[in-house]
């Protein structure tokens, strides 16, 4: 299966967990490419003023995996921005997955992750799994691990 990771990471933190999952994606036989979100103006926190200026092609795989930070308790505006512009993309297979600093997923994680799986429902994407990994917390290793396992599963 031709798998995209398109990801937004302003300091890396969510860019190396794409890294894992490519290695184990591309392990399992896939074909994977990592391809990064960029915008001109990161610290603006409303989606509808960020300038994209990387719009990875979405339409060129079989399934996506999604991956940006958590900003202000929301999904970070350039990730939000980035998903609203898709079109016709139609019964792909998503895996969702945010990173963040706090150490429990109820303290912005979740809300981000509603807000991500409500973009891509309103987009006709079907969410196959999710994971969060909380930085600051000391399990982060095995979040990591075990989002790398479930989006395996996944596809
Ligand atoms: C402006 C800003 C707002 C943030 N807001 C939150 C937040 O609400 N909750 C949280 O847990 N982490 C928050 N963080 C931390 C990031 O979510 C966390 O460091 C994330 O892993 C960064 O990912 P990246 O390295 O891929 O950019 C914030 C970071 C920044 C820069």
């Amino acid at each position: 299966m031709k798998i995209g990771i398109i990801v937004y990471s302003h300091t890396g933190n969510t860019f190396s967990v794409a890294q894992r999952l490519e290695e184990k994606l591309t392990a399992e036989g896939h074909s994977v490419k990592i391809e990064k979100v960029t915008v001109t103006n990161d610290n603006e926190m409303d989606a509808s003023r960020i300038q994209l200026s990387n719009i990875p092609d979405a339409s060129a795989y079989d399934a996506l995996v999604f991956g940006a930070p958590v900003r202000g308790m929301s999904l970070s505006a350039a990730m939000t921005a980035y998903l609203s512009q898709l079109t016709n993309l139609k019964e792909k297979s998503i895996f969702c997955y945010l990173t963040q600093f706090f150490p429990f997923p109820s303290m912005g994680g979740n809300r981000a992750m509603g807000q991500i799986k409500k973009i891509c429902e309103s987009k006709s994407l079907k969410v196959s799994n999710t994971g969060i990994v909380n930085w600051s917390n000391f399990r982060r290793e095995k979040m990591i691990g075990d989002i790398v396992e479930k989006a395996s599963r996944s596809f």
